[in-house]
């Protein structure tokens, strides 16, 4: 069986299954703020559909019709009355519904560029319930910023291709450019008779200082109620963390 190309949403989610460190923390932010939940940029459904298992509503918005497509064909029977899945970009949406909690995961934010962030944060605002969290993970913008200019290809993990058995070798690759730094997985699945296919995601995380990001929040009417350095809820530590994640409020 040769499965090729249009498999990319099936190896994005196989492989980001196998690193779910995430997952856990976002189900902590939804027993403490319960939903209705939107979640920005669901794709696959890594999050959304754990989230669901909890019971809460959940709508997910995603501009990728293989994500979504991919998303629609596994939520199971029971949960379908929960999800709702709408195909759109997060900066221009607009629902009818209002939110308790909006997610946006996954390090989504720092690959939009600078000036959609604050649109983006105005569709946020525009969204929230009165009283509602806005919770946004992304990469530590001062981490990102002593990247040495290259990270020479390195093989992150291999997994058997779940439809075919093959294996497949993920390789990970960076390469600093003007205004952030550029991320590359590329997927190589190697047939039995030694041939390689090879199909690549590509983040693009821009740079922008801390500070005109919580001012982009305020400016949109989010304000900074916690900031963690990991998905195991450290404070952020601009010295040290990975990750920055932002939990905002919509009240001062
Ligand atoms: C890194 S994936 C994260 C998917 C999922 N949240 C997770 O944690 O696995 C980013 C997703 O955001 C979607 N996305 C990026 N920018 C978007 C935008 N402006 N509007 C809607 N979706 C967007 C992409 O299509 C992709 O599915």
């Amino acid at each position: 069986m040769s499965v090729t190309l249009t498999d990319l949403p099936l190896l994005y989610h196989t492989h980001h299954s196998l690193e779910a460190e995430d997952i856990p923390f976002w189900l902590a932010q939804s027993r403490q703020f319960p939903g209705p939940i939107l979640e920005l940029g669901c794709g696959t459904g890594r999050v959304l559909l754990p989230l669901a298992e909890t019971g809460a509503r959940i709508v997910g918005v995603d501009k990728d019709a293989a994500m979504l497509a991919y998303l629609r064909a596994n939520i199971p029977a029971a949960r379908t009355a929960q999800i709702n899945l709408i195909r759109g970009d997060f900066r221009h949406f607009c629902l009818t519904s209002r939110f308790a909690l909006i997610l946006l995961p996954c390090n989504t934010f720092s690959t939009l560029p600078i000036a959609d962030r604050q649109i983006a944060l105005n569709r946020v605002r525009l969204h929230a319930q009165p009283g509602a969290y806005f919770v946004v993970s992304m990469p530590n913008p001062y981490l990102l910023e002593e990247l040495p200019p290259i990270g020479e290809p390195e093989v992150e993990i291999t997994f058997p291709h779940p439809l075919s058995g093959n294996t497949v070798q993920v390789v990970s690759e960076w390469q600093r450019r003007e205004n952030g730094v550029e991320f590359q997985w590329h997927y190589d699945q190697i047939f039995p008779d030694g041939r390689t296919e090879r199909q690549s995601l590509t983040a693009y995380h821009l740079h922008q200082e801390i500070d005109q990001i919580y001012a982009a929040f305020k400016k949109s009417g989010l304000f900074i109620a916690a900031s963690y350095g990991d998905y195991k809820s450290r404070p952020f530590d601009p010295d040290e963390s990975t990750d920055l994640i932002l939990v905002a409020h919509t009240k001062e």
